[in-house]
């Protein structure tokens, strides 16, 4: 993993300490590398090179890294516990925390245009992980979801745009991400789409529910925040029962989707099962 070290302040990228540090601070806290790890598992379902697909994990990784930073901040979710540990901006400072967030999320940039190969490679990351984390992707999600907040007029159609928008695409360009180094044809990458877009909504109900009914010391982070803060929910609209069973319809659509991968979509499809019952 040379493009995230594990120690060193400033990811070896040349920048003021404090900045440096403040970004592995974040990157480096854990977490479950799940982008990062659809990423490769895409790969390896077209049957493409996993080692080729890395830099682009990575990339994905700093993506997410930089919407939880700026999700715990005051004017989004105000939060002071993330993987873990205190939160970006209670460690260092709110202007840290910004530009930490700022930083991560240029350098994912750079890191695809220098080390994804072919450059069409490259060039085709880059182009889905603009669209997934960008102004009609995850930023309209996060934009949906604050603007939502305290409204009594939430529709399951209005929640699942927020949801499939604020986490879904993320999930679902790390999958196309992979598939595009493996050079997969459109039959791959329309059954990682299908697969990406069940999953990427089924994660975020399930993180609606563990807001509910998590234990704090395993997620890392505050429980109960979603109703103090108003937030639209799949608890809140379907209740408890209601959404595990949306959530278990998801992943079963999920599975459906990688029937033409045929065994090599056997990891994926497992890992679609699994975060039904994840407790992090
Ligand atoms: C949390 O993401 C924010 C959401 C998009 C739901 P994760 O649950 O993947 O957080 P980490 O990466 O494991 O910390
Ligand atoms: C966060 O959703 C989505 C993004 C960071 C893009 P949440 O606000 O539900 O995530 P948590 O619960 O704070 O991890
Ligand atoms: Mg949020
Ligand atoms: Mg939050
Ligand atoms: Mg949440």
């Amino acid at each position: 993993m040379r493009y995230l070290p594990e120690s060193g302040d400033a990811l070896g990228v040349r920048c003021p300490a404090r900045l440096g540090q403040a970004m592995s601070y974040s990157l480096m806290a854990g977490g479950k590398r799940l982008r990062p790890v659809l990423c490769l598992l895409a790969a390896e379902a077209c049957g493409g090179d996993v080692e080729a697909a890395l830099p682009a994990a990575c990339a994905l990784e700093m993506v997410h890294t930089y919407s939880l930073i700026h999700d715990d901040l005051p004017a989004m979710d105000d939060d002071d516990l993330r993987r873990g540990r205190p939160t970006c901006h209670k460690a260092f400072d709110e202007a840290t925390a910004i530009l930490a967030g700022d930083g991560l999320l240029t350098l994912a940039f750079e890191v695809l245009a220098r080390h994804v190969r072919p450059a069409e490679a490259a060039a085709g990351c880059v182009r889905v992980l603009a669209e997934a984390a960008g102004p009609e992707g995850m930023v309209a999600g996060q934009m949906a979801d604050l603007e939502a907040e305290g409204r009594d007029d939430a529709t399951l159609e209005a929640l699942e745009a927020i949801h499939r928008r604020k986490t879904g695409a993320l999930l679902r360009g790390s999958l196309r991400m992979g598939g595009i180094i493996a050079g997969a044809d459109e039959t791959c990458l329309r059954a990682l789409d299908s697969y990406g877009h069940a999953v990427g909504l089924a994660f975020q109900i399930i993180d609606d529910l563990l807001d509910v009914q998590g234990d704090e010391a395993k997620l890392g982070k505050r429980v109960n925040k979603d109703s103090q803060l108003g937030k639209w929910t799949y608890p809140g609209l379907l209740g408890i029962e209601g959404s595990r069973r949306r959530a278990r319809q998801l992943a079963d659509e999920a599975a459906l989707a990688l029937v033409p991968l045929g065994p090599r979509g056997e990891r994926l499809r497992a890992l679609a099962l699994d975060l039904l019952e994840r407790d992090r």
